[in-house]
């Protein structure tokens, strides 16, 4: 038996059909445009234990809009509220109800980033622009990706400010502890029928993006519901980005659902690494973040087969991760642990996703049928299956 310990990538190139000429050091930021960002902040410092870290609004002379920064180990998350009815980030909000708008890369050349996709046929957001202020200076420059999701390529080399030119630091008298959230494993985007492919292509023709491993209706079905998922990675393994596309099946796919509220293409989940998913989850949950039901016994009794057909151990007390509700799957290099939220705004769209990775680079293909068979439940509940 091989104990198996917790492994974050390195910049090395590990998926080698990827291509070079579109450099990512990491993910910078995510950007929520949402009804009410000074709210939405407070939830996410409370229930997540994200830490205050910028801000800009009327006082720092942002005149149409309002964003609060938060930060956690490497995870920064942009919360913005428009502050007129004329916005373009209205018109969003009304379509998509709160939601990601924008997936930020960190590039060395953001204008290079930016040539490079749009040669290869991205539909530009923005031209590469250079802001600055008494810190130095950061080169942004936007694609559109799926739906109305953004790609923005930010190269902060010359800059030592907060976060952003135009940001303020945000100091808070309130500051909840953090909860153990590392680093953004993969974001999950959902599109539309017979969409998937587009996208997978559009990700290996005008990102260099590779297909490392595809799931279809065959293996991700439950009696009820069905859909289709392949995993696209960037050169080093940094970014990840499923894509799913609804398949059919005898009733609703959680994936038509989504389409249906969020009203198009758009970002499903957000999956966020710990080095410690037990205490993690346990703060969580005592902070109000609400989990998918947690699978049943028989699942749970299963688990030691599952590990020893490849051979690991699992480190820890299974009757605490079914205390906490956490699955686990294995493959041939290790295993994982993970938990679903419930969607996190009112609309049944974007969820968040806990993973610890003890060695497997999976998505936990194990977990698909018990995992779906709990949003089903949910779906009941809702008259949406
Ligand atoms: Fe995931």
């Amino acid at each position: 038996m091989s104990k198996i310990k917790n492994v974050e990538y390195g910049l090395e190139k590990i998926f080698e059909g990827a291509q070079d000429f579109l450099p990512l050091l990491g993910t910078d930021y995510v950007e929520f445009y949402v009804g009410n960002a000074k709210q939405a902040a407070h939830f996410y410092k409370t229930a997540f234990g994200f830490q205050s870290y910028a801000y800009k609004g009327l006082e720092t002379g942002s005149k149409d809009s309002v964003s609060y920064v938060l930060t956690q180990n490497k995870i920064k998350l942009i919360l913005t509220t428009p502050l007129n009815s004329t916005s373009e980030i209205n018109k969003h909000i009304v379509k998509h109800g709160d939601g990601v708008k924008v997936i930020a890369l960190w590039v060395e050349d953001a204008k290079k980033a930016w040539e490079e996709t749009t040669s290869r046929g991205a539909k530009s957001y923005f031209e590469p622009r250079v802001e600055k202020d008494a810190d130095g200076e950061v080169v942004r420059a936007g694609i559109y990706t799926y739906g109305e999701t953004v790609h923005i390529f930010v190269e902060r080399k010359n800059y030592k400010g907060t976060f952003l030119p135009g940001f303020v630091k945000w100091d808070s008298e309130y500051n909840p502890e953090p909860v153990g959230l590392k680093y953004i494993d993969h974001m999950v985007g959902n599109v539309g029928w017979g969409e998937m492919n587009t996208w997978v292509k559009w990700y290996e023709d005008v990102m260099g993006f590779e297909n490392f491993l595809s799931f279809d209706d065959t293996q991700i079905h439950t009696e009820y519901s069905a859909l289709m998922s392949k995993v696209m990675s960037n050169g080093n393994g940094r970014i990840k980005f499923p894509i799913n596309e609804p398949a059919k099946a005898a009733k609703k796919s959680q994936i038509e659902e989504y389409l249906d509220f969020y009203e198009g293409s758009g970002v499903q989940h957000i999956a966020v690494a710990t080095n410690d998913i037990l205490d993690t989850v346990a703060k969580m949950r005592a902070r109000g973040v609400e989990f998918l039901s947690t699978p049943p016994d028989e699942y749970y009794k299963s688990v030691p087969n599952r590990l020893a057909e490849h051979n690991h151990e699992l480190a820890e007390d299974i009757e605490k991760l079914k205390s906490l509700g956490i699955m686990i799957d294995a493959d041939e290099e290790g295993y994982l642990l993970q938990i679903f939220t419930k969607p996190v705004e009112d609309r049944p769209t974007l969820f968040f996703e806990i993973i610890q990775r003890m060695g497997a680079r999976g998505f936990g293909a194990g977990n698909f049928k018990a995992l779906f068979e709990s949003i089903e439940r949910e779906q009941e509940l809702r008259g949406t299956l």
